[in-house]
């Protein structure tokens, strides 16, 4: 029998919440992308021609709703609690203890760790299978109603899956915004002059209280579960991780790094290996949360002041701290960028004493306002150079002062130079000066360029500061005697460096174009003009024109490639190189660059398009067109769907040319 209209629908829906499942709880697609798109989209042009078959639990109706004026307010049906801190071994040890005793027991207590996601509390409501609410954690009695919101995060099921689940069921955790989306949102908002977020859970934040659900829906949130508020079926297992378990289930993600331990033992062993995986998360997390696993023991131990006395979060040390700033240097970088940094008076932050912060540059200072004296807060995540995130003004002291940029280069006393419109102050000594001179040197011999091992920071300084070399090609030149007699060098060291430098001679072309140190040419780019090029000779050949036919490469990155290989000392520096005998293999290019209809247009796709976004986005490509993700001043061409948003005011408001699919078509087809 054929099927109907409405089977279809539902069996649409029934796959697609199938590989949400597989993709969101479980992490383990079975199906590429694309196959996924297209059912998304059958789905959505069989309800488009039935709309009496819309559910609000289709999958398509994950934005649509209008914004608000405010935010109802929730009261939560069973409040949400806090959680009481660690900060040393030593009170997870007396927690432990204090679990122990209150149980009266000499056993090892199974506790279910897993990370402390630094994001937002929420509660996800269910009544029969239906997401109906969704609550902010407010003061843990009441919240705010964010339900549009957070229909819209694409791991928080519309409904829940299978049909054995409970009639009322409200789910906790978290929603945050992994790191990866929160540096395109900012890479985003500093690209069209937009305010950019401070981190993550500030985005999240953000994002979360939109009053335009449109909006959230464009911010990369995730949530994962980590409890429950109220279920209609009271016995829902025996254990935290039973629970935890029937509620992935039903289809709610869990973190993946929940795992049972054992006694505070386990409880330190885990707190400690992931602290060392912290910074390869896609996530920011602050510290790990331990939950006596047994039900039964939850309940014996209850809560005190609205924290359960079951639970703790053992915490990291904090990434921020409040130190002052005692004086303010600035160094000279590989291009030249004199970059402000804060001596501060020592602080612990983020498991390490931070002595210096990084300003960025003189903007960042005028912006946040930081004089000599002021007491800051100093941000240390991970490898992440420590910089200075504010200035508390109510501390500053009266003899504060301001922060003067100098005018000559502190290093070579060649003029420092700062082009109107640009943040960034530089020293016009070029390889004049000795600082760009090293900075260049390293970052040629840096892995990722022509990987010269054994060639740190501390020699490359000796090697300039010697004058036993000018530049990077000096560093073929240099002979066993001369590096044996440098301060902290054997003879065996010396002949490893030899050897390395030999090895490095062997390269690829993107390698060492990326050597080079071309300005704003970083490893992408420099892959992107290898490939595309595939020999060094029409490279340097090519015109701002012909650059800016490469995906990435504007009219600014061109310009400083073409700059590069027109001086002179540069092109000295290359032969050089080449002379020493670095080497790499040369290849057809992969496209004849040849100027292309669109070449130079940027266009944007927006709104509900009748054909999938990949297809025209390849089209218009074909064509040499720029695809960007989002709407500004560079902008040439905006494709509006039916129920374009925010892109679409943007577009307007920016006066870029608006075309609906139509226009398009006609316009590809007049090529
Ligand atoms: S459990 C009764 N688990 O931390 C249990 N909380 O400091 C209450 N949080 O408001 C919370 N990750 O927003 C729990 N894995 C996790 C968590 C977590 C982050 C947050 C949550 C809570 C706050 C308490």
């Amino acid at each position: 029998m054929e099927q109907t209209t409405k089977q279809r629908v539902a069996a649409l829906r029934e796959q697609i919440n199938h590989h949400n499942y597989l993709y969101y709880v479980l992490d383990a697609p079975e199906v590429p992308d694309a196959e996924y798109d297209r059912l998304l989209r059958e789905l959505e042009q069989l309800e488009a021609g039935h709309p009496e078959l819309v559910t609000p639990d289709s999958p398509t109706q994950r934005v649509g709703a209008q914004p608000l004026d405010a935010f109802d307010e929730v009261r939560h049906r069973l409040p949400m609690l806090s959680l009481a801190n660690a900060f040393s071994e030593q009170e997870m040890v007396d927690f432990d203890k204090r679990v122990r005793k209150l149980l009266d027991t000499d056993r090892e207590i199974t506790y279910l760790a897993e990370p402390k996601l630094d994001g937002l509390a929420i509660n996800i409501r269910y009544e029969q299978g239906q997401l109906v609410q969704a609550a902010t954690r407010g003061d843990g009695t009441r919240g705010e109603d964010v339900t549009q919101n957070v229909r819209t995060i694409p791991s928080v099921p519309l409904r829940l899956l299978g049909d054995n689940f409970p009639e009322i069921v409200e789910a906790r955790g978290e929603i945050f915004m992994p790191r990866k989306g929160f540096e395109t949102l900012n890479d985003r908002a500093r690209n069209e002059g937009e305010k950019v977020f401070v981190n993550p859970r500030n985005a999240a934040a953000g994002s979360l209280r939109q009053l335009d659900p449109r909006i959230t829906a464009t911010r990369p949130l995730a949530f994962y579960c980590y409890g429950y508020g109220e279920f209609s079926t009271p016995d829902m297992g025996d254990s935290y991780r039973q629970i935890m378990a029937a509620l992935k289930e039903m289809g709610i993600p869990v973190s993946p790094e929940q795992q049972l331990v054992t006694g505070v033992t386990g409880c330190l062993g885990y707190f400690h290996a992931l602290a060392a995986r912290r910074d390869r998360l896609d996530y920011e997390i602050d510290g790990v949360v331990f939950k006596v696993n047994s039900i039964r023991a939850q309940n014996e131990l209850g809560a005190v002041s609205r924290a359960p006395r079951w639970a703790i979060a053992h915490k990291f040390p904090a990434q921020e701290e409040l130190t002052q700033v005692e004086d303010v240097e600035f160094q000279v970088g590989r291009t030249g960028a004199i970059t402000p940094v804060a001596r501060l008076k020592p602080v612990f932050v983020g498991g390490v004493t931070v002595s210096n912060a990084t300003l960025h540059n003189m903007d960042e200072i005028t912006k946040k306002d930081v004089r000599i004296g002021d007491t800051v807060y100093v941000r240390r995540a991970g490898d992440v150079i420590p910089e200075v995130v504010r200035v508390l003004p109510e501390r500053r002291p009266d003899d504060s002062r301001p922060v003067v940029l100098p005018t000559r280069c502190p290093v070579c006393d060649s003029d420092v130079v700062r082009p109107e419109g640009e943040a960034v102050a530089r020293c016009s000594g070029g390889l004049y000066c000795a600082a760009q001179r090293k900075e260049a040197v390293k970052h040629f011999a840096s892995r990722t360029a022509m990987d010269i091992e054994g060639l740190g920071e501390k020699l490359v300084d000796q090697l300039i500061e010697t004058g036993l070399i000018h530049d990077p090609a000096d560093l073929y030149q240099l002979q066993l005697a001369q590096l044996s007699g440098l301060e902290r060098m054997g003879e065996k060291s010396a002949r490893n460096l030899l050897e390395a430098l030999e090895k490095s001679k062997q390269t690829t072309l993107e390698r060492f174009l990326f050597a080079l140190g071309i300005r704003e040419v970083g490893e992408a780019t420099s892959r992107a003009l290898a490939r595309h090029f595939g020999a060094l000779g029409r490279l340097q050949q090519a015109d701002e024109a012909l650059l800016q036919q490469i995906q990435d490469v504007g009219p600014v990155v061109a310009s400083h490639i073409v700059a590069f290989f027109q001086q002179a000392h540069n092109r000295e520096v290359i032969d050089k190189l080449v002379s020493a005998g670095v080497c790499w293999d040369e290849y057809e290019p992969q496209v004849e660059p040849q100027q292309q209809p669109l070449s130079g247009k940027t266009f944007v796709l927006t709104g509900k398009l009748t054909r999938p976004r990949n297809e025209i986005k390849a089209q218009l490509q074909e064509f040499g067109a720029k695809v960007a993700g989002s709407v500004s001043r560079k902008t040439d061409y905006l494709v509006a769907g039916e129920a374009a948003g925010s892109k679409l005011e943007k577009a307007e408001a920016l006066g870029v040319e608006i075309l609906d699919e139509s226009a398009l078509q006609k316009m590809l087809e007049a090529l």
